[in-house]
């Protein structure tokens, strides 16, 4: 038996605790927005947030997890409201969708630890996505940072990223 804190709410799972957290998310607490990619902690498909990190979940047993708070993609906000959730949609990143609930919760955990990140640190994401989303995925991390921080300060990406007016002014 392994407790944890997915979303908020205290779950026991009586699972083998060899059990990835993949699949006790997906086929037993049925959160599905953690995807299947690659099972070997590469794509970053599965990646949640754990205890405030990013993890790829297809790596992690659950019998590691006691007491751990998990936060999954349908847990990052109630309702979509969390700034990357928000500059997202605003920033029209979405492609096929498979990749970016991993993408979301990576970027809300760098966010989280580091609200102005550099470049280095938006390309060192590990996720990977096949789409060719990164130009519109860069723009949408400067647009919730600059939403985190207020626009102060604003760093190497927010800087190089951040969205243009449309209409330049007079
Ligand atoms: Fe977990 Fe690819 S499925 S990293």
């Amino acid at each position: 038996m392994t407790s944890m804190t997915i979303n908020g709410e205290a779950l026991r799972f009586n699972l083998d605790p060899a059990t990835p957290l993949l699949w006790a998310l997906r086929d037993v607490a049925n959160l599905t927005g953690a995807k299947y990619g690659c099972d070997t902690g590469e794509c970053g498909a599965c990646t949640v947030i754990v205890d405030q990190r990013a993890v790829t979940s297809c790596t992690v047993a659950i019998g590691s997890l006691e007491g751990a708070e998990v936060v999954t993609i349908e847990g990052l906000s109630s309702n979509r409201t969390h700034p990357i959730q928000q500059a997202w949609a605003a920033e029209q990143v979405s492609q096929c969708g498979y990749c970016e609930p991993g993408l979301i919760l990576a970027i809300a955990a760098l966010l989280k630890a580091n609200p102005r990140p550099s470049e280095a640190e938006v390309e060192a994401l590990p996720n990977i996505c096949r789409c060719g989303i990164g130009p519109r995925m860069k723009q949408a991390i400067a647009r919730a940072s600059i939403a985190m921080t207020g626009g102060d300060s604003l760093n190497t990406i927010a800087r190089e990223a951040a969205p243009q007016p449309s209409i330049a002014p007079e």
